[in-house]
């Protein structure tokens, strides 16, 4: 259809509600460059405003999603089903309720990202253990899913290119917090991903996108909506992260830490969480009745070992050393630590996620620009959690990197981030909510 751009502003400037043909022109005119940054921007102004109903935000997620390639799972035998957090700090969840749901008969056949910003990303993580491949020819993923029940790699650039040019002029527009723009923009990518049945982690807090537990609801409703919508069984529990999940923060502190608790000697939430997501995809892949029924399935699998034995295969066949569990020097390590010591006697009673992650991602562990090289050991490891009681002198956390000026400001930086005080808080509720289950 021929688009009149001023017209379609125009419309949604005054509440209107655009047509999926419209909503389709402008996707593939913007993508192809026919329409200017600055008519795509007063658009997306205009829905950051005027919001979209179910329809419209349906038919932007269909139009993003058919920008690219869309995968085909078919090869793959068994109900596929993926899993997606929104963003947080420590989450290093992929890692254990992977082999965790595939070592009980889920296939996951699953593209991850790299960190962004504050936030670290599974293929980072991957590639901190030595050797690992995160790059698979389409027919070597889908065998390897038929063979071992898993695969992890990086998302092509060809998923979603549309989603992938508007959020960088979202980013740069003021126009990110939009609840239509945000599930489209993760639900295009999901849904070209093909897996059947979808888990969303809904990550809520100050260290996350969403940070009131209302907005977070609000955007984990719509998702799922967008998934059946699409087809798709689609489940989205809302999770807590006012401060990092575990105690590592940083690529291969974070495998460590996932290999730790497929060990069965994880920290609590890191567990507790893996557990109930991963119960959750093995309801969803139909191998439980209930997710209830999942959960004690994955903890099975998590008490036998066999999840754990199922990371060694996966880690094996995808050229890294699987020697990695058993030894944790073959990560390496970073050449300067710094700790931090607690100036009073009391309770945590805050360690603020995203300024943690912020910290993280100084000490080298993250990018400040796209390209920027990794440092795999760096990082921050945690020594306490919101709750704990804590002594004048006691260690709070330590900083890795291989530069002792970042690893040194990055220790002012985790102490400014964690808040002693006499009372003990509240206790931390991690999942606050399911939705669409
Ligand atoms: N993650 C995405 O992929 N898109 C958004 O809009 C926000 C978070």
């Amino acid at each position: 259809m021929k688009l009149n751009m001023n017209d379609l502003i125009i419309k949604k400037r005054d509440g209107g509600k655009l047509t999926k043909e419209e909503i389709r022109a402008f996707v593939s005119g913007y993508t192809q460059g026919e329409i200017p940054d600055y008519q795509a921007s007063a658009l997306l102004m205009a829905i950051f405003f005027r919001h979209m109903d179910d329809e419209e935000t349906l038919a932007l997620t269909e139009a993003m999603k058919n920008s690219g390639d869309t995968v085909d799972l078919s090869t793959i035998k068994g109900i596929k089903v993926d899993k997606h957090s929104t963003g947080g700090v420590g989450d290093k969840l992929t890692l254990i309720v992977g082999p965790l749901a595939a070592s009980c008969g889920v296939p996951i056949a699953k593209m991850s990202g790299r960190g962004l910003g504050f936030t670290g990303g599974t293929v980072d993580k991957l590639e901190s253990i030595p050797g690992f491949n995160t790059t698979l020819e389409p027919e070597d993923f889908y065998r390897q899913v038929n063979e071992i029940g898993i695969a992890l790699i990086g998302q092509s650039g060809h998923i979603a290119p549309a989603d992938k040019k508007i959020y960088a002029l979202r980013d740069v527009t003021g126009t990110v917090e939009n609840l239509s723009l945000i599930a489209s923009s993760i639900m295009s990518k999901k849904l070209a991903a093909g897996s059947d049945a979808i888990l969303l982690d809904v990550k809520c807090g100050e260290g996350a996108f969403m940070e009131t537990e209302e907005d977070a609801a609000a955007l984990a409703e719509i998702m799922c909506r967008i998934g059946t919508g699409a087809g798709k069984r689609t489940v989205a529990m809302v999770t807590d992260m006012n401060q990092p999940l575990g105690y590592a923060v940083g690529n291969a502190l974070e495998v460590i830490e996932a290999i730790e608790t497929l060990k069965g000697r994880g920290p609590a939430d890191i567990e507790n969480l893996s557990l109930t997501l991963a119960g959750m995809m093995i309801y969803l892949g139909g191998k439980a009745g209930t997710p209830g029924e999942g959960r004690m399935i994955a903890e099975h699998a998590l008490r036998s070992g066999v999840a754990l034995a199922k990371l060694r295969t996966l880690i094996a066949r995808q050229g890294g050393n699987p020697d990695v569990i058993d030894d944790y020097d073959l990560f390496g390590t970073a050449k300067k630590a710094v700790e931090v010591r607690s100036e009073y006697t009391g309770y945590v009673q805050l360690i603020e996620a995203r300024e943690i992650g912020r910290a993280s991602q100084s000490t080298g562990a993250g990018r400040a620009e796209k390209d920027d090289p990794i440092d795999f050991n760096a990082g921050i490891l945690l020594a306490r959690k919101v709750g704990d009681r804590v002594r004048k002198g006691d260690l709070l956390a330590t900083c890795y990197s291989a530069d002792a000026a970042k690893a040194k400001a990055a220790a002012k930086a985790v102490d400014d981030a964690i808040l002693i005080g006499k009372e003990k808080p509240a206790e931390q509720v991690l999942i606050k909510r399911t939705i669409g289950a």
